[in-house]
């Protein structure tokens, strides 16, 4: 889509056909996912929000490096649009990828309710390839009767979160070839489920992380799947691909693309996807800990909510930095409680480090597993609030954010 090109995106409630029961949920455009939105690199994307909602709602782009008032959060960026109300969101897309967007108000509820979708960024030359597949993984919480559980147990806020008893995975296609060589663009939109999943019928490599395509692709081998992360993989179709969620001794089959016939293998290898130009980390000018505290078992902190990030629950008046634009900083992710979390920084990647503080991987979103501490490197170039939370969004309901100040 080219600039002039506006895409309207209407959010409404909407019955989503599962194994032919109807539950009642909302989606954009009369959609779960909503729809696949498509943008060549570097240039506009123009979205118009229509609100038919019955409550306020707004849209977060996430892992766009955008400008900020653009970035969709409640407080921060923007008001939420009324009933009835619209909103004009445009920017241009500076990163190819695989990213995704989703409601970022009431966002435990309305995304469990499905108001997400893919945002895709095309390569200016795009990869050798036959299908490009975008895959999300999803859960779903019911009740006895099979009805969207809208009422929420309290004890899920301070465990693992609001996990569905369905699983399922959206997929954009339902058959492919063997001998085709196939990319899987692969999104957990899910508000708290990690997923933990293999790919059968596929032999390929790991070419991109959180829309960030890697220098040297790596093996396919489980891929753990925190909210709000991607993962993209490059394959030549075997035999029926099968996604499969391994965390139970039986692996849950959570979707089935099926074989429509064949083609010649390609003999090439796979060349690694053309990088995108994020600075790289400089000195460091400011090291800061974020510190996880609360949930059950946890320690005492001194927050309201059943979470706390530095003793404080919910968005602090003052920002957990300030930084000047262009500041490398050194943030240490210390969890000290009994669950994992999936922290998410707004408008920037950084980078994850090994042992011994080198970069490693860019990210939007890093899963810390319990009692475990991370040190990611931002380059902090992006002006502006930004959010940083976790991404277990009944974690982040109940305490686990707070914001970056970028000037
Ligand atoms: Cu994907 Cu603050 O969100
Ligand atoms: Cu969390």
């Amino acid at each position: 889509m080219a600039d002039g090109g506006r895409i309207v995106l209407r959010p409404a409630p909407v019955d989503l056909d599962i194994g032919g029961k109807q539950i009642a949920m909302s989606g954009f455009n009369n959609s779960v996912p909503g729809p696949e939105i498509r943008v060549g690199q570097d240039e506009m994307l123009s979205v118009r929000l229509e609100n038919a909602l019955e409550e306020g709602t707004m849209i977060h782009w996430h892992g766009i490096r955008l400008p900020n008032a653009m970035d969709g959060v409640n407080v921060l960026t923007q008001d939420a649009v009324i009933p009835g109300g619209s909103f004009d969101y445009r920017f241009a897309v500076p990163d190819a990828g695989t990213f995704w967007y989703h409601s970022h108000y009431l966002s435990l509820d309305q995304v469990s309710r499905g108001l997400f979708g893919p945002l895709i960024v095309t390569e200016h030359t795009p990869p050798d390839i036959d299908q490009d597949i975008t895959v999300q993984l999803f859960d779903i919480l019911t009740d006895v009767e099979g009805h969207f559980e809208s009422m929420f147990d309290p004890s899920h806020y301070t465990t693992e979160g609001r996990l569905g008893n369905m699983m399922t995975a959206f997929a954009s296609r339902s058959d492919v070839k063997v001998g085709e060589r196939v990319r899987l663009r692969i999104i957990n939109p899910a508000v708290d489920r990690v997923f933990r999943v293999t790919i059968d019928g596929l032999s390929g490599l790991i070419m991109a992380i959180d829309g960030m395509p890697l220098a040297d692709p790596l093996p396919v081998d489980e891929l753990v799947i925190a909210p709000g992360q991607r993962v993209d993989v490059i394959g030549d179709v075997v035999g029926e691909v099968v996604l499969s969620e391994t965390t139970l001794v039986d692996p849950i089959p959570l979707t089935r693309i099926a074989i429509s016939g064949s083609r010649q293998k390609r003999v090439s290898p796979i060349p690694p996807l053309p990088l995108n130009r994020l600075p790289r980390p400089g000195p460091v000018s400011q090291s800061v800990d974020l510190v996880m505290q609360g949930g059950a078992g946890g320690p005492p902190h001194g927050g309201f909510g059943g979470w706390a990030f530095n003793d404080v629950s919910g968005l602090p008046r003052m920002p957990l930095l300030a930084a000047k634009r262009g500041e490398t900083v050194l943030l240490r992710l210390r969890n000290e409680t009994a669950f994992a979390h999936g922290i998410h920084l707004h408008g920037h990647h950084f980078w994850e480090t090994d042992i011994n503080g080198a970069p490693t991987v860019l990210r939007d979103t890093t899963l810390v597993e319990a009692r475990d501490t991370r040190e990611i490197l931002c380059v902090l170039d992006n002006p502006g609030a930004w959010l940083f939370h976790c991404h277990m969004l009944s974690h982040q309901e109940d305490g686990m954010a707070t914001w970056l100040q970028v000037a």
